[in-house]
């Protein structure tokens, strides 16, 4: 972890964000972090399932100077996760000053050769966020308002207005939205429809047409969209409802994200396969117990986040159903820790085909109630807790946090 030049920016091994890590199902895993900040600060390994000693959470603090190595086997599918700080109470300023990066893991699946895969050909990791600049170019903590601090320049992989040169008929983009604040609508230009072929935690079980797809603050997804020889499309961010009127959400916004610009001739693809993988469903009928969660602008169940508190006791190895409703007037969403879980029902109706799949992070818009099932696997640690917490960061630093141990 370094510090930046002129932009006062904070980056993994160079001045802003940092670089891909692919790791692939099955391995053994260890990665060094070493604190060159003068703060302390943690390194968070969202989406992924490990033990809670691993996991980056506050309690796995990096003081300046220190090296922090945690080593666990990959057990999970293939997927677009990613990595960023989690220091408590400063989780928000560490993330916008520019710490985060991709984690992808990979198995036979999502590397198949019936689906895009070259990466960086057509194969394309998108990492898009909202800052603000002042007159010197240097990032702007602007005031927080509703959902949080709402930048007005966009950037992708860290740079601002980019472009991408599209080589074949099919690419695929893994769309990040590291913002601290903002959710996206992403659509392209002319409206063309694409597919989404993965969720947070991997694969969906077939590919799901669309024309819009929303990310809110630490969602993944991947999509592929087919271009024309020479076609030029911009890969847009469209106003959205997100249940909030009146509230400084960002809605009303919108972006170009990413013109993309095919070559003259295109690379061929191989047609999307009809099935990508089988998700396999957690039933919720065999769930032990049933948590409630209710989501306020600075609070979880009436409890601002306490490090020295646990909320939940958790057993391994069993499924449970958590009901979590925003009973705010400002959008949140909610991230659990140390595993993926499945959407059962937002407001009693099955969700869409695209929120169907493993998912970690999940959009509650204001009065809405939404049923997730979840296994607690393989790991468990009495005394380390796990986080769940909307992932708005202003909003988790403020206190909307709970911690869950898998004894
Ligand atoms: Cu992406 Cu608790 O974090
Ligand atoms: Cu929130």
């Amino acid at each position: 972890m370094t510090t930046g030049g002129d932009a006062d920016t904070w980056g993994y091994n160079g001045a802003l964000l940092g670089p891909t890590l692919r790791v692939r199902s099955g391995e053994q895993i260890r990665v060094n972090v070493r604190n060159d900040l003068d703060e302390a600060t943690t390194v968070h390994w969202h989406g992924m399932r490990l033990p809670a000693a691993c996991d980056g959470g506050p309690h796995q603090k990096i003081e300046p100077g220190a090296t922090w190595s945690p080593t666990w086997k990959v057990f999970q599918p293939g997927a677009t996760l990613w990595y960023h700080p989690h220091p408590h109470g400063s989780t928000e300023v560490h993330v916008y000053r520019g710490l985060g990066g991709m984690l992808l893991v990979d198995d036979d699946e999502t590397t198949s050769e019936h689906l895009p895969h070259r990466y960086g050909q057509d194969d394309i990791p998108l990492i898009v966020q909202d800052k603000t600049f002042d007159e010197f170019g240097k990032f702007v903590e602007a005031d927080r308002r509703g959902v949080g601090m709402l930048g007005t320049t966009l950037l992708v992989n860290g740079a601002v207005g980019p472009t991408f040169q599209v080589t074949s008929e099919l690419t695929r983009f893994r769309l990040l939205n590291a913002s601290t604040a903002r959710s996206y609508s992403f659509g392209f230009s002319d409206d063309r429809p694409f597919h989404i072929i993965a969720s947070d935690g991997g694969l969906l079980d077939a590919p799901v047409s669309v024309d819009r797809v929303r990310l809110t603050p630490a969602e993944r997804v991947e999509i592929v969209v087919r271009m024309a020889p020479g076609e030029r499309v911009v890969l847009h961010s469209y106003p959205q409802d997100l249940g909030a009127p009146g509230i400084p959400t960002g809605a009303d916004d919108q972006f170009d994200v990413l013109p993309l610009i095919a070559a003259g001739k295109l690379r061929p693809s191989p047609q999307l396969p009809h099935r990508l993988t089988r998700v396999r469903r957690l039933d919720p009928g065999t769930a032990v117990a049933t948590r409630d969660f209710e989501l306020r602008s600075d609070r979880i169940n009436d409890e601002h986040m306490d490090m020295a508190r646990i909320d939940q006791v958790v057993t391994v190895d069993t499924v449970e159903i958590w009901h979590v409703t925003n009973v705010s007037l400002v959008p949140h969403n909610f991230h659990v820790h140390g595993m993926q879980f499945q959407v059962v029902s937002v407001d009693e109706q099955p969700p869409p085909a695209e929120l169907a799949g493993w998912k970690d992070t999940v959009f509650a818009p204001p009065g809405v109630q939404l049923r997730l099932v979840m296994r607690f696997a393989k790991y468990s640690d009495p005394d380390l807790p796990y986080m769940y917490h909307c992932h708005l960061l202003w909003h988790e630093d403020a206190g909307v946090m709970g911690q869950f141990v898998v004894v």
